[in-house]
């Protein structure tokens, strides 16, 4: 019912030339996908991906966006200007981004917001951390994180956001939730959705899974019924390896 999405995020690796050489390798391991594949690659790969990724299934997208449509806000892009450039997708609150650069709730619903109305699809990312997870908190935080950032939004944008369920305590650690603990988790983000906007709703919302996700583990992951896809570090940056994953 639902198209599985597998998307990669480089984070801050790889030149334009490296961009290509990969994208290349990877086309014709991809050919056959059943699901829909994409590349957030740094924004300043955008122009050779795209290149690259011509004549192919592969989309592009980036890691993170500005709210606003243009003005004073150095050191920014805006959705518009990467609309511009090709980008379908922008991943959205990634916790990295959230560690180190002060993104919140709050900002993450705004990027979501000018995402879907500038047409690129946001992939909200929402995770809890260890201690959270040890606390008891998960449910109530996935939830709190999901409706904030979908905050404003009517129903027919909620149906196109893309959703990562990243465990922070997965994140590039080597260690994966569980496939009943991934599960589990994205079920109760879904619910939430329901919830406030309605089954229909949340049946179209695609929730990916995300941390330390690869070609060992993908098979099991997406067998899952609630887990829709996956948000790929590590494991997307070699041509091999993420075809494996898309290909689960
Ligand atoms: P990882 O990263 O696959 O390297 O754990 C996932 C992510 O940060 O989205």
């Amino acid at each position: 019912m639902r198209t599985p999405i597998i998307a990669g995020n480089w984070k801050m690796n790889k030149t334009p030339a490296e961009a290509t050489e990969m994208i290349q390798a990877l086309k014709p391991l991809v050919k056959e996908a059943k699901c829909t594949v994409v590349l957030c690659v740094p924004a300043l790969l955008v122009h050779a991906a795209k290149q690259a990724a011509r004549g192919s299934k592969i989309k592009i997208g980036v890691q993170n966006m500005h709210w606003k449509e243009s003005g004073a806000y150095t050191g920014e892009l805006s959705a518009a200007m990467l609309k511009a450039c090709g980008v379908d997708y922008a991943i959205i609150g990634h916790s990295e981004r959230r560690q180190y650069f002060g993104e919140t709730d709050e900002t993450v619903n705004l990027r979501s917001l000018a995402a879907i109305r500038n047409g690129i699809t946001p992939i909200i990312c929402v995770g809890e951390r260890k201690e959270q997870r040890e606390g008891g908190y998960t449910n109530s935080l996935m939830e709190y994180q999901t409706l904030t950032a979908l905050n404003g939004m009517t129903a027919d944008e909620v149906k196109k956001v893309v959703i990562a369920y990243e465990p922070v305590w997965a994140i590039g650690t080597g260690l994966t939730a569980t496939d009943e603990q991934a599960n589990e988790t994205i079920g109760v983000i879904r619910a939430a959705i329901a919830r406030k906007y309605g089954k229909r709703v949340a049946d179209k919302v695609r929730i990916q899974y995300g941390g330390s996700m690869n070609p060992k583990n993908a098979t099991g992951l997406m067998a899952q019924p609630e887990i829709d896809g996956g948000l790929i570090g590590g494991a997307s940056l070699k041509a091999e390896d993420f075809s494996k994953v898309v290909n689960f």
